[in-house]
């Protein structure tokens, strides 16, 4: 099977400061790739460069089997894009805007009439359809951009961070509007920063961090790499967390974390069900009175932090 998205070393650099540093992606035809990563990581260059925005120093890529650099008619012909500069025209109605794109694209005025209030519909954006866009809602606005975005029915469709700042429940409708565009059969390579929209949409994680992609693979092979399951306890009497913690070091076998401010603490417990039944027997023996009692699953931010270093300087956006 041929990969719909694939990259292959991309560098570039700003003004001699490297900013891509050998970025390597591949997405297979009908999947979800998240590329995740901090604010400045390198994700809408890479962007910029999978849609012939930009050309790379150094490296290849293709995007639905054409060569992005050298093949870039066929590439754009084929995609579609969002990104945090939108194509959309503030002073037209969400109708209008996409009117505008069917004739862009020559679907004909039927066939655009038709396209149009189907996507309206399936956007949830009817009742909206004939406000100026720029009255809109950043919920509504981010789905009349990818309402547009797949009007010519693109094979792959390139998000950069597409729900970034809307509120939770835009956020779900729109991640509902991107399963039902991969149910579809298209690909999707969805740019973020949260962790948990990954984990929900993508079947495959490149997680990237200042230029470099550095841990790739299924959301939860990520969770299983990022380690352990870890208890966390919250004491009644805040005067003995650290006693607790020394404590809680012996009975699990490994070095438990206080923090005092919260009388918490927390510590790896991969020995499941028995490691617990044990941990919690010897705190009550030694008459520790706990108010919650937590055993904490590996998340994505697990990942991240194990990845990218915790307490490490935010790079530069
Ligand atoms: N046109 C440009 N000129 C100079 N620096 C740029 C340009 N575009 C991006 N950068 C820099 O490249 C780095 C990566 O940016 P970007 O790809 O936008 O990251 P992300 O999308 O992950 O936040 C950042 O440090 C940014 O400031
Ligand atoms: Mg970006």
């Amino acid at each position: 099977m041929t990969a719909a998205i694939r990259a292959e070393g991309l560098r570039k650099a700003f003004g001699g400061r490297p900013v891509l540093r050998g970025v390597d992606l591949e997405a297979p035809a009908g999947t979800v790739l998240g590329v995740l990563g901090p604010n400045g990581a390198g994700k809408t260059t890479t962007v910029r460069i999978l849609t012939t925005l930009l050309a790379a120093d150094a490296g290849r890529a293709s995007v639905a089997g054409f060569d992005v650099a050298a093949r870039g008619r066929e590439v754009r012909r084929r995609i579609g894009l969002t990104g945090q500069s939108t194509a959309v025209d503030g002073l037209l109605t969400a109708r209008e805007n996409l009117a505008l794109i069917g004739r862009l694209l020559r679907l004909g005025r039927a066939g655009t009439r038709r396209r149009v209030d189907a996507l309206l519909d399936r956007f949830g954006l009817a009742a909206a359809a004939d406000l100026p866009a720029a009255t809109l809602s950043g919920g509504l606005r981010r789905r009349l951009d990818l309402a547009a975005c797949v009007l010519g029915e693109p094979a792959v469709l390139f998000l950069d961070e597409p729900t970034t700042g809307l509120d939770p429940v835009s956020r779900t409708v729109l991640w509902d509007l991107v399963r039902d565009l991969v149910g579809g059969g298209a690909t999707v390579l969805l740019t973020t920063q949260y962790l948990e929209e990954a984990d929900a949409l993508a079947d495959r994680i490149a997680v990237v961090d200042a230029g470099r992609v550095i841990a790739e693979g299924t959301p939860a092979a990520l969770k299983r790499k990022a380690g352990r399951d870890r208890l966390e306890v919250v004491l009644a009497r805040p005067a003995e967390t650290a006693e607790t913690a020394r404590l809680l070091t012996r009975l699990a076998g490994h070095p438990a974390r206080p923090d005092p401010d919260r009388a918490a603490v927390a510590v790896p417990l991969p020995g499941g069900l028995d490691d617990l039944a044990r941990v919690a027997a010897g705190l009550s023996a030694a008459g520790v009175a706990v108010t919650d009692f937590t055993l904490h699953r590996p998340t994505l931010d697990d990942v991240f932090f194990a990845l990218t270093g915790a307490g490490e300087a935010e790079p530069a956006a």
